[in-house]
């Protein structure tokens, strides 16, 4: 039957975000959501777009991000968008903008990775929201609310586990912030301000994520020689709270680990049976955090990102650095660092898990980015799946379309099906790939085409449109 539509994407090669095998098809948009999959000859729309010869998959969903602030300050979110993603889940690692008023205090490592003081305005989550829903982004954004900002936010001293009332009060806002909206909480009890927490603080304060079934995501412990443990105590945090738990970024890292993959991934697949456990990565051997000397003493190399004192040094690798101009580590501090300590081997092989999401972990404003920022999904779609067949491009998509949808409880995204909300992305499969390297990072991925979100074309012709559709998504009950 004929029928008027807003945009058909016409003769596109659909992958569906399932893992289903492609098929050909033009696909129909009506308002937010897809109106029509199949021969669509008949039927006309406000706007064509001609998709031969291209994949059409539903839009990406950044698995792990630190967009808090990019969606305020940046709201066309270019890093992402051009790569494809139409959905960022944020507040990763502990780290998240809200609830927490800084005043006059500094913000304290890595808190400072996101913003400075100034962005530390939030005294509630909902307050954060609301902005965001008043002033959307170009994507859509799943949010957490983070233990890190929380214990900066409630505690007298850092470097101790939580008092009773301490424990209470960041109860209070995890209850506040899931009621506006959060889809559960996130740790990052590797850095310094959450170090001290015990597991048992960390199970106290994600007390209210039981009743709704809202994930714990974490930056665990250790991911060298303790990695085990630190699996072992995000499995029990799990377990006592019966939610699911993320495991962020999974890697091993340190000479000494590498190949530690097998073991890891044996153990997850193992803990799978009795446990809902969801893990991401990004695709790159380096890591990149906040610098500091023992990080960059277990790497085989490392290359400053930013610093606050000595901007000029950004880009620059740490040895380069010294030989240069005799500045210690500590005299460039606050700053950031990219370190190269995983083998690739470990990479493919937590990639290739079948039941690993991709998450870019990139971080937005730093002056010289790890290139996982702009480049994590074209990567994987063309490096790893294209070039080295590492899996097929349905499998790719699927890793960063329908199972992180499922995963985050993110209901009628991550598909291309009838009814299913309009995030889509048109890309050309035998071009995609990153443009970013670590020596030049700020470069738009190649391939990708047309990025929608909820039915409005957000990126073409290799530029944002200026539309900012983006909504902030709820967690459909589990
Ligand atoms: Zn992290
Ligand atoms: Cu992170």
């Amino acid at each position: 039957m004929p029928a008027h539509y807003d945009l058909i994407l016409r003769n596109a090669t659909v992958i569906d975000g399932t893992r289903a095998p492609r098929f050909e098809a033009d696909v129909a948009v009506s308002g937010d959501r897809i109106a029509g999959i199949g021969s669509l000859s008949s039927s006309s729309a406000k706007t064509e777009i001609d998709a031969q010869g291209k994949v059409l998959s539903p839009g990406f969903i950044d698995a792990h991000t630190h967009d808090d602030r990019l969606m305020l300050s940046a709201p066309d979110m270019a890093p992402k968008v051009s790569q494809g993603v139409t959905t960022v889940v944020a507040g990763n690692c502990g780290v998240s903008l809200a609830p927490l008023l800084l005043g006059s205090r500094a913000a304290p490592p890595p808190l400072d990775l996101i913003g400075d003081t100034s962005w530390y305005r939030f005294d509630s989550f909902s307050a954060y929201v609301g902005e965001l829903e008043k002033k959307p982004a170009a994507t859509n954004a799943a949010l957490l609310v983070g233990h890190t900002t929380l214990r900066v936010a409630c505690m007298e001293n850092l470097e101790q586990g939580a008092s009773g009332s301490e424990i209470r009060k960041m109860q209070l806002h995890v209850e506040e912030a899931l009621e506006a909206g959060a889809m559960g909480c996130s740790t990052g009890l590797y850095y310094e301000p959450a170090r001290a927490a015990p597991t048992e603080e960390v199970i106290e304060v994600c007390r209210p994520l039981t009743a709704r079934r809202a994930l714990y995501c974490t930056h665990m412990r250790d991911e060298g020689a303790r990695v085990i443990d630190s699996l072992e105590e995000t499995f029990r945090i799990g377990r006592e709270l019966g939610v699911p738990v993320v495991i962020s970024h999974h890697k091993v890292v340190g000479k000494p680990n590498h190949g530690r993959s097998k073991e890891t991934l044996a153990l997850i697949a193992e803990r799978m049976k009795s446990q809902q456990i969801c893990l991401d990565c990004y695709p790159y051997e380096a890591s990149s955090t906040i610098l500091t000397a023992d990080r960059a003493a277990l790497a085989s190399k490392t290359l400053v990102t930013w610093s606050k004192p000595h901007p000029e040094v950004a880009g620059m690798d740490l040895n380069e650095i010294r030989t240069r101009t005799n500045l210690s580590v500590e005299q460039l501090l606050p700053a950031g660092a990219i370190y190269f300590m995983m083998d690739e081997a470990d990479v493919q092989r937590v990639l290739a898990f079948e039941h690993t999401m991709v998450g870019s972990d990139g971080l937005p404003h730093d002056a010289a980015p790890h290139p996982r920022l702009w480049g994590t999904f074209a990567r994987v779609l063309g490096h790893y799946s294209r070039g080295l067949g590492l899996f097929p491009l349905e499998t790719a998509v699927h890793k960063m379309t329908g199972l992180t949808a499922k995963s985050f409880g993110l209901e009628g995204r991550g598909v291309i099906r009838e009814g299913a909300c309009a995030d889509l992305c048109m890309f050309d499969a035998g071009i995609v790939d990153e443009a970013a390297t670590f020596a030049r990072p700020i470069q738009p991925a190649r391939g990708i085409e047309t990025v929608i979100v909820n039915g409005a074309v957000i990126w073409r012709d290799g530029k944002p449109t200026g539309e900012r559709p983006g909504r902030v998504l709820r967690r459909a009950p589990a």
